[in-house]
């Protein structure tokens, strides 16, 4: 990555989501898991993030998706929906991928939050985002 790594664990947490250290490979000192079907439209993981310049910013997201089919989380950008996260499955659990979304974000403080909407089939687990 090109500029700083926020890690999921560290993020704030909601709605179920929780954090995991029970899948190898991951950044920092855990992952965020609990993307599960029974807390469907309630996780979510917000990434503080401060932006010194405004402008396209690349936004990569590192994954695992063990479950063997595509899944989806949505990414916000506190109140606004950026979009939809298409998250290819991964080999494993221990296995982690990355999905990128470029946003035009204007500079200072971003509340960037992963979540598992209803539009969402979720069941994947965070690692960490760059930015
Ligand atoms: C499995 C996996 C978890 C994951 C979960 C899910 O239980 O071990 O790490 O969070 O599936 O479906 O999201």
């Amino acid at each position: 990555a090109e500029g700083p790594a926020f890690e999921a664990e560290d993020g704030v947490l909601a709605g179920g989501a929780v954090v995991a250290t029970d899948h190898a490979g991951y950044s920092g000192t855990g992952f965020v898991g609990g993307y599960t079907d029974e807390n469907a439209g309630a996780a979510s993981t917000t990434f503080r993030v401060r932006l010194g310049t405004a402008g396209e910013t690349d936004l990569t997201l590192r994954y695992a998706n063990g479950t063997g089919s595509p899944r989806t989380l949505t990414l916000y950008d506190g109140a606004v929906r950026l979009g939809q996260l298409s998250l290819p499955a991964t080999a494993t659990w221990d296995d982690w991928g990355t999905v990128t979304h470029t946003a035009t974000l204007a500079a200072g403080d971003h509340d960037l939050r992963v979540a598992y909407d209803t539009g969402d089939n979720g069941n994947a687990n965070l690692d960490r985002l760059d930015v």
